[in-house]
């Protein structure tokens, strides 16, 4: 999908970049330009710069650039089309429609959208007139669930044998009223049936408020019906991309700092009932990365607060698994265990918000702790059961994204591991410096701000080199091109190489090597656990540097040309950039 440039160009020149960047940035004129705190980055000083006679801004601490359309894009998180949508509304042009698909795809979600808020404000206002629902009333009577909070989620209920099909098919085609879910063609009676008949529904909006899809609970005790069902997915209701409440929740962003995640439609209604908005459910699915890395752009802590029997633990050990390859830094994932049986609206119901809150306080417990004390459950003293133990959390680690949380998490776990078996670490000239706690080795991640990703793999190679330097004697060729980026490093790998090549049998102690650098290397390597002599391993470590290097080396070109383009933005600059980002896209595909 391609817009036309004259499209996007009569948006450019109805909309000045200030006039855009205004809406979120308080800016005031210097000059030519215009001068903000950046939206990209805390700052105290201004350093955000907006140019409208360009067409660009700039920020100067965090080198983002660009025009209206990445602005809106980057810090409104939507994707180009998005952004264009947005940015014609506010110079009040016509939306752009593409092929007749497109044109096609914006009038099904239009009518889409429709047919569910129909339904569901049809049955909402029904429950509330209390026509022929009595059951349905003594049920929300029994759950304690006012008319407050049934208006608040737009609660409704379906009566036994409905017919809202008719009225649909007065203002809908046959086939979209097919594929929304929520109806289903019975060929012997010839006849759609609702799915959601005899059910209190609740309905699911996506992220912007509009509902697309519906939980149904039966009110039927001991009934052989399914207690939940949900709308079968459709093209535009994904079950892993879409969380419960999202759209009401994430206007707590401002006010609180973490997100309950929670697994049933009850469970969000009853904590709000009790005054806790900012919680979600996800749907009565395994929990997705996707719907995690969602909570993040709001929250800075996900606390996943499951039903306390089996299913809800499994659900949670799994949801752990899921979850940690998404975490970063400034970023947590918690879990909270609620007393046996209890689920958060049963615990809340009883106890109330600041029983649940303090509980919450109490008993949280971080993702990497609730996996630990998960599997080490699971193990014997046995060698093999360890192995199993080790190989299992190494696993689970290789799955974070990020390097530096990757790093020390494997700290925490191997250092766990360790307390289990204290005689591993004994008596190795290298002896592993275990960091014992999470917390405290985010101390060093503190006090070394200052350390790059790069400097951290200079810290890994070198360190694999001084313990394995026999078997780089017989494979210098492996290491023999790599060119280091931090002085002091350059030249520790220097003097290595060159004792490599020259020494007969090359030990420590020839290296020289100043002790506080030999500190600092033990300190900051992230590969202090790899066992000797498993060659493969060290190759493909090796190999995983020279990558990392090469991504390092283009990172640094690009930025120096985004500082360049700053100030002469020129095409030819802007052209070369574009080319080393796809280079460096390539490169970390490879
Ligand atoms: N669920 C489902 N299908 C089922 C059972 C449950 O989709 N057959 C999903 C629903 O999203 C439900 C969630 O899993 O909200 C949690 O299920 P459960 O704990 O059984 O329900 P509660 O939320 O405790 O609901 P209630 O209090 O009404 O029993
Ligand atoms: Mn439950």
């Amino acid at each position: 999908m391609k817009y036309p440039k004259e499209y996007l160009d009569e948006i450019k020149t109805r909309l000045k970049v200030s006039t855009v960047v205004s809406k979120y940035v308080n800016l005031k004129k210097r000059g030519k330009e215009f001068v903000g705190l950046s939206p990209f980055k805390n700052e105290k000083t201004p350093s955000f710069t907006v140019n409208d006679e360009k067409g660009f801004y700039h920020c100067f601490s965090t080198s983002e650039h660009g025009n209206i359309f990445d602005f809106i894009m980057k810090t409104q998180n939507l994707k180009f089309g998005e952004a264009v949508k947005t940015l014609a509304n506010l110079a009040g042009i016509r939306p752009y429609t593409f092929s007749k698909q497109d044109e096609e795809r914006e009038n099904n979600w239009q009518k889409y959208t429709l047919i569910y808020s129909t339904y569901i404000n049809y049955y909402h206002e029904e429950l509330l007139k209390n026509s022929d629902s009595k059951l349905a009333k003594d049920y929300l009577k029994e759950r304690n669930l006012t008319a407050e909070i049934v208006k608040k989620f737009n609660i409704g209920y379906v009566k036994k044998n409905p017919n809202f099909y008719e009225t649909l098919i007065k203002k809908f085609d046959d086939k979209i009223l097919k594929e929304c879910g929520l109806f289903y063609y019975d060929e012997k009676k010839n006849i759609y049936v609702e799915r959601f008949r005899d059910r209190i529904i609740f309905p699911i909006n996506s992220i912007t408020g509009q509902p697309i899809a519906i939980g149904g609970r039966t009110i039927q005790k001991n009934s052989y019906l399914a207690k939940y069902i949900n709308s079968p997915e459709t093209q535009f209701f994904k079950k892993g991309n879409n969380l419960y409440n999202l759209d009401q929740a994430r206007k707590f962003s401002n006010l609180s700092n973490e997100i309950f995640l929670v697994e049933g439609y009850m469970d969000v209604i009853g904590l709000n009932k009790s005054g806790i908005e900012n919680c979600v459910a996800n749907l009565g699915t395994a929990l997705t990365d996707r719907q995690i890395s969602i909570l993040n752009q709001f929250f800075d802590e996900i606390v996943i607060c499951f039903d306390s029997d089996e299913s809800g633990y499994k659900a949670a050990v799994r949801a752990a698994e899921n979850s940690i390859k998404e975490l970063q830094t400034e970023k947590q994932i918690s879990f909270l265990f609620l007393p046996d049986g209890e689920d958060p609206d049963s615990y809340v119901s009883k106890n109330g918000k600041n029983s649940f809150l303090n509980y919450f306080k109490e008993n949280k417990i971080t993702i990497h702790d609730f996996l630990f004390n998960h599997f080490k459950k699971q193990t014997t003293n046995s060698p093999s059961s360890l192995a199993t133990l080790e190989k299992k959390l190494r696993g689970i680690t290789n799955t974070i994204k990020d390097e530096f949380i990757k790093k020390y998490i494997l700290d925490f776990f191997l250092g766990k591991i360790y307390e289990l078996t204290p005689n591993l670490s004994k008596g190795k000239k290298f002896a592993i410096k275990h960091v014992a706690s999470l917390s405290s080795t985010k101390k060093i991640i503190n006090e070394t701000k200052s350390i790059t990703k790069v400097e951290l793999q200079e810290y890994s190679l070198l360190y694999l080199i001084i313990n394995n330097l026999i078997f780089f004697k017989e494979n210098i060729n492996l290491i023999d091109n790599i060119k280091l980026f931090t002085k002091e490093n350059k030249i520790i790998f220097d003097a290595i190489l060159s004792k490599l090549k020259t020494e007969q049998r090359p030990s420590i102690k020839d290296l020289e090597i100043d002790t506080q650098l030999i500190d600092k290397i033990i300190k900051f390597a992230s590969i202090k656990h790899i066992f000797k002599n498993d060659q493969n391993r060290i190759i493909e470590l090796v190999e995983e540097f020279v990558h990392g290097f090469k991504i390092h080396s283009l990172e640094a070109r690009i930025e120096e040309l985004e500082s360049k383009f700053s100030k002469d933005m020129s095409e030819t600059t802007f052209n070369e950039i574009k080319n080393l980002k796809e280079q460096k896209k390539k490169e970390n595909i490879n």
